[in-house]
């Protein structure tokens, strides 16, 4: 589609503000006062520019996390005093169209910021969007994020949640606890950002079939029915949900322990109901799409080279490691080359999950503790279970630059669980 005006500019001010939140008022961190903060939705091919500006008491920045974009302007290392200002610009890819997210990446307060509500989705549209039968599907964002609040402040971490990651004892939905929704019948579209800074969500919804369409920032080749599908913190999916008939649907999140073999992280809200739908209309008949589209497989072959990313951790004072060493924002841990394919195993011998992340490059997952991966998907968040290894294949191409990558519990990342790379 030829566009007007294909140049895109949103504005985001982080700031606190207080809000009603489950019935109490509390001072959380908002982009715009808005809690998640704005959805910013452009097209394939617009060029997209985010105006930063920081009304926080301390540094912050923006990270646009998933988008493919140049890693000078992906700038994670470069913070944003309070009163300043920094842009960030990217070009929508072709084949891009999915679902992102925004929040701060200043080292060492990141985990904090997002806690106390610094996050916000990103929608690119493309042409699979416009198709019948997502074009006329009832579209909902889901933006989950829980909380804890105390004495109108958000509460603050304490020492044990640094190394178990925090979860808030208010499980939101768009700033809500489970919001109630309405949709006519036809196709519902779940688009759902895990924006928590630890806690894993394990979605099912009863009597349904999850019909998986989009995992991170891309489609998959064809719907993947599921019971229940986990989101670790940074993931995203899109959701089709056949609503046939005028009924009641409730979103839930199933128990799931991200530490098998230590104490365990599961709380109470685990199992509970995120949201509610009430589906209204007529009766109908349902066509889901058949092909979304392409994703070329990997000739691992050619790949040339092969990492191993090994998470670990150094007691006294707590410290996250990756390959032994905490994160120095002046030290290169990784060089690759642009244009080729690398095979990296993210090794975790440790007790608990910890969810993979890498900044500009899609990957694919190959094989988990050497089974291979049972669909082709373009992902930027991997989960890694505990006692186990998570092999990907990564194409480097078209951005040269210094990446990060690191463990999406941002408590560990904070505390040192992230490298630099260099893509040459
Ligand atoms: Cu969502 Cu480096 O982050
Ligand atoms: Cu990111
Ligand atoms: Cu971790």
């Amino acid at each position: 589609l030829p566009l007007d005006n294909p140049t895109r500019t949103f504005n985001l001010t982080a700031k606190p503000k207080t809000l009603a939140i489950a019935g109490q008022q509390a001072e959380v961190l908002t982009y715009n006062g808005s809690f998640p903060g704005p959805l910013l939705e452009v097209q394939e091919g617009n060029v997209v520019r985010v105006d930063f500006t920081n009304q926080l008491r301390e540094q912050s920045n923006l990270h646009l996390h998933g988008i493919f974009m140049s890693p000078e302007e992906d700038k994670p290392h470069q913070t944003v005093e309070p009163g300043e200002s920094l842009s960030y610009t990217f070009e929508a890819a072709e084949g891009s169209a999915g679902l992102y997210w925004y929040h701060p990446h200043a080292h060492g307060k990141v985990t904090r910021q997002l806690f106390k509500g610094l996050a916000g989705p990103i929608i690119i549209r493309g042409a699979v969007d416009a198709l019948e039968p997502l074009a006329s599907a009832t579209e909902k964002v889901l933006v989950l994020h829980d909380i804890s609040l105390q004495h109108g402040k958000v509460a603050p971490h304490a020492g044990m949640d640094w190394g178990k990651g925090k979860e808030g004892d208010l499980v939101l939905v768009n700033g809500a606890q489970q919001p109630e929704m309405t949709a006519l019948t036809g196709l519902l579209r779940l688009r759902v950002v895990n924006a928590s800074s630890a806690r894993y969500y394990n979605l099912n919804i009863p009597g349904k079939q999850l019909q998986v369409i989009g995992l991170d920032g891309g489609f998959l080749e064809a719907p993947l029915a599921m019971e229940t599908l986990l989101l670790t913190p940074g993931e995203r999916t899109d959701i089709l949900v056949e609503a046939t008939k005028a009924e009641e649907l409730q979103l839930l999140n199933l128990p799931y322990s991200r530490t098998p073999a230590g104490p365990s992280t599961d709380t109470p809200e685990a199992g509970k109901t995120l949201a509610k739908f009430t589906i209204t209309g007529e009766a109908k008949e349902i066509v889901l799409p058949a092909k979304l589209t392409a994703i070329p497989e990997l000739d691992l072959a050619t790949a040339t080279a092969h990492k191993a990313i090994t998470f670990g951790a150094i007691m006294q004072p707590l410290q996250f490691t990756i390959n032994g060493k905490a994160f120095d924002h002046h030290r290169t841990d990784l060089t690759a080359k642009a244009g080729t394919l690398e095979v990296w195993d993210i090794v975790n011998p440790m007790m608990m999950d910890h969810p993979f992340h890498l900044h500009t490059f899609p990957f694919q997952v190959v094989s988990i503790n050497g089974v291979p991966a049972p669909f082709r998907a373009w992902k930027d968040v991997v989960n890694v279970p505990a006692n186990s290894t998570v092999r990907i294949a990564i194409p480097f191409h078209k951005y040269t630059g210094k990446v990060m990558y690191h463990c999406h519990i941002l408590e560990h990342e904070d505390y040192g669980m992230m490298g630099n790379l260099e893509v040459i």
